[in-house]
């Protein structure tokens, strides 16, 4: 493999950048710099989100970065996704325009659906997410999962998106989308790293030609604490990895980035740190061997760090 910008062939014949800015929890002051290190380091891919609130402070740098001719539109390739609060299909077309304008984009490279159940909207559209008296997330009482992708579908149709795809689906959700689909999803964004592999959501969704793309691809180490739990195995520290990191004198994200791109999965490392934006896209000059690569499928150890369908116990379309 060689080049930055080494792409995946998606089932529409676009493609797709293997290494993409992941930016949740990039505040829009710190997002700005990212953006910029990113793009001087050779990203091309950027993936944001309707949720993360960041949306307008990525598209003053994508507008500076283009007007002053330093990359072209065209070079780009621009993620974000449909905030669960506007899932209802009416909601959808109106939801993408938020985000392009924010974007200061015509149209995006991919939009995908963030996550399979549709929230309480309120007619707030910065309340993303609305809470029940348990003080989980109110799921509404209506859902449509076809219904919501038919609308997707319409997005592509009228030139505001070229690709569309899911985050977070289950087996059984793509494949009932991928039966029906006009356009179908190119690619599945779900947690995946080394405690969390997903090798059978991996091969359904190559089966019906639907890519997958690793979010917390290092083990999101900066995951709010709510998410953590004690005595979790830390993916940057694991001795395998440290090991094959040593080897090669390269860090353990690298490493990570690596392992997971070599299996043939797009990834999106988020970072503020210049140092280690410009780092984690360096992962093209040096492979894993086989039995390295196996060695890393062997680890015992399974952790998902993101149980985010637990709040939505009862829900038909809780995707596990
Ligand atoms: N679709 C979804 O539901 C969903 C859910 C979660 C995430 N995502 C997407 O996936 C992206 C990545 O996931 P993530 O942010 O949870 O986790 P991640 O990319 O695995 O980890 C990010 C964390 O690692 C740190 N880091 C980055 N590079 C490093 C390096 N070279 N060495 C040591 N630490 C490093 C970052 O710190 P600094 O920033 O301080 O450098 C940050 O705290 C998100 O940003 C978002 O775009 C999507």
């Amino acid at each position: 493999m060689a080049g930055m910008n080494m792409a995946v062939k998606l089932n529409n014949g676009k493609e797709m950048p293997f290494i993409g800015l992941g930016t949740w929890q990039s505040p829009k002051d710190e997002v700005k710099a990212a953006v910029r290190a990113a793009l001087d380091a050779g990203y091309r891919h950027i993936d944001t989100a309707y949720n993360y609130m960041n949306e307008d402070a990525i598209g003053e740098v994508l507008q500076e970065y283009i007007k002053s001719g330093k990359v072209k539109r065209e070079e780009l390739f621009i993620v974000t996704k449909l905030p669960m609060i506007h899932m209802d299909p009416k909601l959808v077309k109106r939801s993408i325009e938020i985000s392009l304008k924010k974007l200061q984009l015509s149209y995006l490279d991919l939009y995908l659906i963030h996550l399979p159940i549709p929230l309480v909207y309120d007619g707030n559209d910065n309340n993303v997410f609305p809470l029940n008296e348990a003080g989980g997330w109110k799921a509404a009482d209506k859902w449509d999962l076809l219904g919501t992708w038919k609308a997707m579908e319409e997005l592509v149709d009228l030139g505001l998106t070229k690709s569309i795809g899911v985050s977070n689906f289950s087996i059984s959700q793509v494949e009932r989308i991928c039966k029906v689909a006009k356009h179908k999803p190119v690619t599945n964004q779900v947690e995946c790293h080394i405690y969390w592999p997903q090798k059978e959501l991996f091969e359904a969704c190559k089966k019906l030609g639907v890519t997958l793309t690793a979010y917390a691809p290092i083990g999101s180490p900066g995951r709010p604490e709510r998410f953590k739990k004690a005595d979790e195995p830390v993916a940057l520290e694991d001795p395998i990895i440290k090991k094959i990191a040593k080897k090669y004198g390269k860090t353990p994200a690298q490493v990570l980035l690596r392992n997971l791109i070599q299996r043939g999965i797009i990834v999106i490392p988020k970072s503020v740190t210049p140092e280690r934006i410009r780092s984690n896209i360096q992962v093209f000059d040096f492979s894993l061997s086989k039995d390295e690569m196996e060695d890393i499928d062997k680890i015992k150890t399974k952790r998902r760090y993101f149980d985010v369908a637990a709040m939505f116990k009862d829900h038909p379309e809780r995707p596990w």
